[in-house]
Order: C-alpha cells, then structure tokens, then sequence
C-alpha cells in the first residue's frame, strides 16, 4: 500500500533538484506522475529514473509556466491523461537576485512571474476541475519569504515566496467549501543542482549561516519532500493554509 495510492499529481520542474526527487517519491508511493519542466533533457531523465524504479509518469516538457496560455494547455493535457488530477505540486521557480539599486525592473518582473505568477497561473488552471472533485494544491514557499537577510539580495525572490505563502492561505479559505486544501512548504537550505556551489565557494555570511543551523547540516531533497509527502496524503486531510517551515530549525535562532 502506497501513501499516495490511486492519486494523479501534477508536479512542475520535474527536471531536477526537488522536483526530481518529488515525482520519485510520490511515484514510489503509488502516484501517477504528470510531470513539467522548461527543459526536456532533465524531464526525460527524471522519467527513466522514476520508470526504472516501477513508476508511473507521463511528461509535458517543455513547458514554459511563465506563459498562463501554455500552463493552462499543460494542465488540461495532464488531467486528460487519466480523466483524474489530485494533486498540483508547485515546486518549479527560477530566481534572480540582485541589489536594489543594480536589478532592473525587467529582472524584477520575470521573478515575480517565474516564482509567483506561474503559480496562480497553475492553480487558475486546475481550479474548475477541483472544484468538481476536490484536491490538494502544494505549493513550495521559502524561508525567503518571510524574513531578509544580509547575505544575499532576495528582494524579489522573496516577495515571490511572500506571495506564494500568502496565497496558499487564501486557496485555503478559498478551497475548503470544494473539498480543496492547500499547504505550502517552506524550505530552508536545500543542496540541489542550482545551490550545490554555495557550500563550496558561497559568500562567508552565507557560510556562517548554515554553520549554525540547529540541527548540524543542510538540508537535502529528500527532506522537503518527505514533508510534502505528508500533506499532500489523506493522512493531512484536516490540514490546510499552513505554511511548514522545514529548514533543520535556522529561522528560529533569528
Ligand atoms: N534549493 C534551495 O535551497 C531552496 C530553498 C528554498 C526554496 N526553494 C524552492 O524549492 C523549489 C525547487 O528548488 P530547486 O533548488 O530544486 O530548484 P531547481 O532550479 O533545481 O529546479 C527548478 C526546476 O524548475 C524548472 N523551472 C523553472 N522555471 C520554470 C518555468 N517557467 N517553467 C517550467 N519549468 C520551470 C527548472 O527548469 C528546474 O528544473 C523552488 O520553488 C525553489 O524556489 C529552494
């Protein structure tokens, strides 16, 4: 019996990082994966690993979920492959950072489509169908989003995740009266294709900074996805519009 047995989830950025391990472990756990990404050559790889393991999964990309024309052609797509969706896992995002006075208002725009916008896009999307059926929407949040920090200019980064986790608690308020939930997860240091090199050669701020997270190390996929696992279950059926800081206790020492 998997924890997800009889489920579709919808996960977007499939092609590495935590959405890689997202579609292996919903899959693992009897989901059927529909899964999306900007690039193919990581989707596809993502797609053999889960189909090594005996997973299901069927992939879009290339899917570009900045665009809310293309987001709504691949949720429609995706639902029709089973006649069925569950579950829409918003892990996809692409950041930029910069100072203030050195981003432009471009940059500042494609951050917040890339890391807010193509969430709503998503959710507008499979929101009819939810409404018929009920669902979970699982959004992936930040600790960026509810605190600054000195070592790194997330000024737009974080007002996305800000964005994404106040958004999640209205779905919530939204949803409940059609059967939908939405949970957020906001993770903390993650070591993924994109943040590997902090650890190696990252500023000494940011350095100190995971050498006084509590519970002694980074975090891993693994981690984040274990606790989306969770939620996005039947087991969290009377969970909704939280947002679940997992980050081995770094935000709590301020
Ligand atoms: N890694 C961390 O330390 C960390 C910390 C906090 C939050 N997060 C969040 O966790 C999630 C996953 O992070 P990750 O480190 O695995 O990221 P990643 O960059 O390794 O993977 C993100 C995936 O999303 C895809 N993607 C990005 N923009 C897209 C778009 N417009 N359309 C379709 N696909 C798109 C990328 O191609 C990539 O495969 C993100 O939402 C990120 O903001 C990460």
């Amino acid at each position: 019996m998997g924890r997800l047995d009889n489920k579709v989830a919808l996960i977007t950025g499939i092609g590495g990082g935590m959405g890689r391990q997202a579609a292996l472990t919903f899959a693992r756990e009897g989901a059927k994966i529909i899964g999306c990404d900007l690039y193919e050559d990581g989707a596809n790889e993502t797609v053999r690993l889960v189909r090594e393991a005996g997973g299901e999964i069927v992939n879009f990309a290339p899917v570009d979920l900045s665009n809310a024309e293309a987001t709504a052609k691949w949720v429609e797509a995706a639902i029709a492959v089973h006649g069925q969706a569950d579950i829409l896992y918003n892990n996809a995002s692409t950041p930029k950072f910069g100072d203030v006075q050195d981003l432009s208002i471009e940059d500042w725009n494609f951050v917040i489509n890339n890391e807010l916008n193509l969430v709503f896009y998503a959710v507008k999307a499979i929101w009819p169908h939810f409404m018929k059926n009920g669902g979970v929407v699982l959004n992936i949040g930040s600790i960026a989003g509810t605190r600054g920090v000195e070592f790194m200019s997330q000024n737009a980064h974080g007002t996305a995740k800000g964005g994404v986790i106040s958004l999640t608690q209205q779905l919530a308020a939204e949803g409940a009266k059609y059967g939908i939930r939405a949970v957020c997860v906001s993770p903390g240091f993650i070591v993924t294709p994109s943040t590997a090199w902090l650890v190696e050669s990252g500023p000494e701020p940011f350095k100190k900074n995971i050498a006084r997270i509590p519970l002694g190390r980074v975090g891993q996929p693994d981690d984040i996805v274990n606790a989306a696992l969770f939620l996005a279950s039947d087991e969290a059926s009377w969970i909704t519009g939280i947002n679940l800081v997992v980050d081995g206790g770094g935000t709590v020492l301020g």
